[in-house]
């Protein structure tokens, strides 16, 4: 075992998982997918890369991913029965907040669906991915600003910037994740969600059948779904993103 996937278990605290950290990988949540199909891991398993060379983000978006700046990693889980995929992609959230809260002291805000911002910068992406009988959640936190930057096609990217281990920020993560999902249905997640979450009575944009909208967020659904309210009427969004335009720099993430 080597001295990171030591540090990985003993900070998963007393959460049972199979850990392995790479130097390099394609990507750990295809890593895990084509792993858990072939019947060579079962899950919980906990899979961490110092870089990931094909990185992948939500909407079929790249993950840039270089060494030596950012925690790359992969939890392959089996959800109990009934769970729904928006309770995990919640659980995830809520997760990667406490865990970064717990080691720094800072505190992340929640843009739905599961998008965490700092200072009005996207500091961590969370690709959830359903795999036969289980579920993999990618978790990608960008610990340091690369040197020369982000590029452009990380959007509003931008980092904890705090000392942090990330192996031991890994197994803190794999810590909440685990234990939240042994009780799934406990009110407490969606409201430390919810809590986390500022976007509740703000007016977002989104986009659905081609068509641009605007609409007022009313909450967060015990789905994870987003209520709105637009000129048609109440709906619950599941799928997409929102944007907030410029009260994204307004302190409000
Ligand atoms: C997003 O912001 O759209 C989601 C980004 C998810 C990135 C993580 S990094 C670890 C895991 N492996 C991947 O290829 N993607 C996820």
């Amino acid at each position: 075992m080597t001295q990171a996937e030591a540090m990985i278990l003993t900070a998963l605290a007393g959460q049972q998982a199979q850990v392995q950290a790479l130097a390099e990988t394609d990507s750990t949540n295809t890593r895990l997918k084509e792993w858990a199909r072939a019947g060579r891991i079962a899950p919980p398993y906990l899979l961490t890369a110092d870089c990931q060379t094909a990185g992948r983000g939500r909407l079929g978006r790249r993950f840039v991913s270089p060494a030596g700046t950012g925690l790359y990693m992969s939890l392959l889980a089996a959800p109990p029965q009934g769970a729904g995929s928006g309770q995990i992609t919640i659980l995830a959230a809520v997760a990667v907040c406490q865990a970064i809260e717990e080691l720094t002291g800072l505190k992340p805000k929640i843009k739905w669906v599961n998008d965490l911002f700092l200072r009005g910068k996207k500091v961590c992406g969370i690709l959830a991915e359903g795999v036969d009988r289980g579920v993999i959640v990618g978790i990608g936190v960008n610990l340091k600003t690369p040197p020369g930057g982000f590029p452009p096609e990380a959007g509003a990217a931008g980092a904890l910037d705090a000392e942090v281990d990330r192996f031991l920020l890994a197994g803190r993560i794999g810590h909440y994740f685990l234990q939240g999902m042994a009780r799934l249905d406990d009110p407490a997640i969606l409201d430390a969600y919810r809590a986390r979450m500022p976007l509740t009575g703000r007016d977002v944009r989104y986009t659905q059948n081609g068509q641009e909208k605007t609409a007022r967020v009313l909450g967060v659904a015990e789905d994870g779904g987003l209520i709105v309210r637009d000129e048609e009427g109440e709906r619950v969004l599941r799928t997409g993103e929102v944007t907030l335009g410029s009260q994204a720099f307004s302190g409000l993430l």
